[in-house]
């Protein structure tokens, strides 16, 4: 029998990493070809914090009923955690009405390098988790 409530956060967790990432991802794509909208601040700055905030609840929910871990799970989710801090701050930056286009390209790169980073990083943590 599925337990409801980890199943929720997990769906949350996977949801608004694909929403974040996804959208970071396409924003990436456009900025590539300079038709990146002047103010994506206006559309996107709202998702972007709520995501960041649902990634921050569930992971922590999620790392609870993963408890105890073993060592290397520790050091692996501290190098997820340092990249999860550079994408939402990255991301908050980003979405500022005041950052410049071509400094809304750069940071999108990085964030792109990150996401995938962090995906790679998280199916680890799951491998050694369930170990
Ligand atoms: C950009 C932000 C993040 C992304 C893209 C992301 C992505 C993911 C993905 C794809 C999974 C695998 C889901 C599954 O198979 O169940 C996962 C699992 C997990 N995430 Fe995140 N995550 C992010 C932020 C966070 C944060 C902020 C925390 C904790 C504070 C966190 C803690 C965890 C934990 C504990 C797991 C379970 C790993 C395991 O199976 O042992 N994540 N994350």
């Amino acid at each position: 029998m599925i337990d409801p409530i980890p199943f929720a956060a997990r769906v949350a967790h996977i949801l608004s990493a694909v929403l974040l990432l996804g959208g970071l991802f396409y924003a990436w794509n456009l900025s590539k070809h300079n038709i990146l909208p002047a103010q994506p601040d206006k559309g996107f700055r709202p998702a972007v914090w709520i995501l960041i905030l649902v990634q921050f609840i569930t992971g922590v929910y999620n790392l609870m009923l993963r408890m105890p871990v073993p060592k290397e799970y520790h050091m692996l989710f501290g190098v997820k955690f340092l990249l999860v801090l550079h994408i939402a701050a990255v991301s908050i930056l980003m979405v500022k009405p005041a950052t410049t286009p071509e400094k809304r390209g750069r940071m999108l790169q990085g964030l792109a390098v990150s996401g995938i980073l962090v995906i790679v990083i998280s199916a680890a943590l799951r491998a050694i988790g369930n170990a």
